[in-house]
């Protein structure tokens, strides 16, 4: 058995969906790099307020959500569909473990629908397969959900072009949630040493500069407050923890066109 970072991710949230190697080598990060369980609640916070905010101001009922991870409630479709139970979700990940738990994640509204899609974003075409094109109509706006998804992909991934080939056949009126790892604010080197431990264990993570991760928002509108620091996006209370705790770039940006 390896560490994988969907079962790490979930150890870090303090879940029970993990194995002895994703704990071993989790602990050995959380040495070297303490803030990483703050930072992934403050990302997973993130995504919910991202969600409750596109549901809620800007109307978006449909979700595709690339790199879903282990559920934890709660989900992404639980907050979609508490603001508009006729939302509609797909979920994509390539961990085979998540889909054993795919059941969590379909048990939405019955007004609404979710699906679940074990697939490789980098191979995949996603919005060519039916699980995606059966659930959500693409003559229509999606919010397409990239959550702490691209820092696991190298630049030989070609990460900007994956997300251009994601956003291009989506509806104008589109939304682009995206998180992502930084090391702007790492001043003792835990964060190269995070990306080394995680490398030797054969998991790409390649954090990106505040500029990097601005450009895969390129052609879009941010919407307020821009891209910012996890924590600084919209919060529910003040923040109050430095950004170093944080440490990953987030932000929510709308495909120009469409009505409003
Ligand atoms: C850190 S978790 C993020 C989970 C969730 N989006 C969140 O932010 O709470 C990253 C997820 O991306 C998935 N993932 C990594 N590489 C992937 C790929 N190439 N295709 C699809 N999913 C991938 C992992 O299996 C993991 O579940």
């Amino acid at each position: 058995m390896t560490a994988h970072s969907a079962r790490m991710y979930d150890y870090y949230l303090g879940g029970k969906d993990w194995f002895e190697a994703d704990r071993l080598l989790a602990e050995r990060l959380l040495a070297e790099f303490p803030h990483i369980r703050t930072g992934a609640r403050a990302n997973r916070s993130f995504m919910h307020r991202a969600t409750r905010t596109l549901a809620r101001e800007q109307g978006v009922r449909q979700f595709l959500d690339i790199g879903t991870g282990i559920p934890t409630a709660p989900n992404l479709h639980q907050v979609a569909q508490a603001e508009a139970p006729e939302a509609r979700v797909v979920y994509v990940d390539n961990d085979p473990l998540v889909i054993e738990y795919a059941d969590a994640l379909m048990r939405g509204t019955p007004e609404g629908g979710t699906t679940y899609l074990e697939a490789d974003v980098r191979t995949h075409d996603l919005l060519a397969d039916p699980h995606v094109t059966d659930t959500l109509d693409l003559t229509r706006p999606v919010a397409l959900s990239l959550v702490a998804l691209m820092h696991f992909m190298s630049d030989e991934d070609e990460p900007y072009e994956m997300v251009r080939r994601l956003l291009d056949p989506l509806a104008p009126g589109s939304f682009l949630v995206l998180s992502h790892t930084t090391a702007d604010f790492d001043t003792v080197g835990g964060a190269e040493a995070v990306r080394s431990t995680y490398g030797n264990h054969g998991i790409t993570v390649a954090p990106r500069t505040r500029a990097e991760v601005a450009t895969f928002f390129d052609g879009l509108d941010l919407l307020d407050p821009g891209l910012v620091v996890g924590h600084r996006w919209r919060p529910d209370k003040k923040p109050t923890l430095p950004d170093e705790a944080i440490s990953f770039y987030a932000g929510v940006a709308r495909k120009p066109g469409g009505s409003r």
